[in-house]
């Protein structure tokens, strides 16, 4: 296989195991690139540790709590010491709890923030500090189109990802001189666990399908060309992007 992409032998942490971190991962172990996958939920980690296996790729993982400062800031020292440095980082946690923002109780804000804004916060700063040191390094978040969109009942969800994006942009400018591009991605309704019980609902899933333009809601798999792209040596020039992958959802 040709490394077009130059991801062969490079060191990449991914956080979260979820469908779209697992998606990524497996991605770029494909690639020839040495991972690490990071996730507070150890079933999810044993269970992608066996599909990499089935595909006849390694990867690595290790259980973290990743709103705790110290426990993220550990997980992104400890990949870095498996994997001898740090090329690529992808952040892909995060949760949703949909409600009226009049309804929405402050444990739920609280741990929204934790869980989609200081998990990004935490890791990408340890990241990007052994990134700049060694004057290479590629971050990607997966934002949302909601940090866009005014979706009603996202309003914890919906702020976070507009924290996201900026929090891509602020570490792309300052990160830059030293060879350390800062993009995201933004999806738009993906089938993973994270949707699933909300696109089970009665009409749901037509309801959504008919605000995409491309006709159909995406899959994991539509994210990993773009995710791809921007762990790449390719992407050199791109950075503060937020892509939007959402089959023209913000078009309309
Ligand atoms: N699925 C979609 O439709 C969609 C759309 C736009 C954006 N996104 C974003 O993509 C990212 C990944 O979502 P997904 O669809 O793969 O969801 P998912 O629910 O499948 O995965 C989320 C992962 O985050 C992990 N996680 C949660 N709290 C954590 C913590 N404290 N420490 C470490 N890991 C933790 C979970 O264990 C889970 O594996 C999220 O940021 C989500 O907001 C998803």
């Amino acid at each position: 296989m040709t490394d077009w992409l130059g991801l062969r032998d490079r060191a990449a942490l991914v956080a979260g195991a979820g469908g779209i971190g697992a998606a990524a991962a497996l991605a770029l172990a494909r690639q020839g690139a040495r991972v690490m996958v990071a996730d507070v939920d150890e079933e999810r980690l044993a269970k992608l540790t066996e599909q990499a296996a089935e595909l006849g790729v390694n990867l690595d993982t290790r259980v973290a709590d990743l709103t705790d400062a110290e426990d993220a800031r550990k997980a992104v020292a400890g990949a870095a010491a498996a994997l001898g440095g740090l090329d690529v980082f992808l952040h892909a946690v995060g949760m949703n709890d949909r409600r009226p923002a009049l309804e929405t109780p402050d444990e739920v804000w609280q741990r929204i923030i934790d869980v989609n804004l200081k998990s990004a916060v935490w890791t990408a700063q340890a990241a990007g500090a052994l990134m700049v040191d060694a004057g290479y390094g590629r971050i990607v978040f997966v934002s949302s189109v909601s940090g866009l969109l005014a979706h009603a009942h996202h309003a914890p969800y919906a702020a976070t990802k507009g924290g996201v994006n900026q929090l891509c942009r602020v570490m792309a400018r300052e990160w830059a001189p030293h060879g350390v591009t800062v993009n995201a991605i933004a999806p738009g309704y993906t089938e993973t666990d994270l949707t699933r019980a909300y696109l089970d609902r009665p009409g749901m899933r037509e309801s959504m399908v008919g605000l995409v333009p491309a006709g159909r809601l995406g899959t994991a798999d539509d994210l990993v060309g773009p995710l791809l792209f921007l762990s790449s040596a390719r992407s050199a020039f791109v950075t503060g992007h937020v892509m939007y992958v959402d089959g023209g959802r913000t078009l309309v």
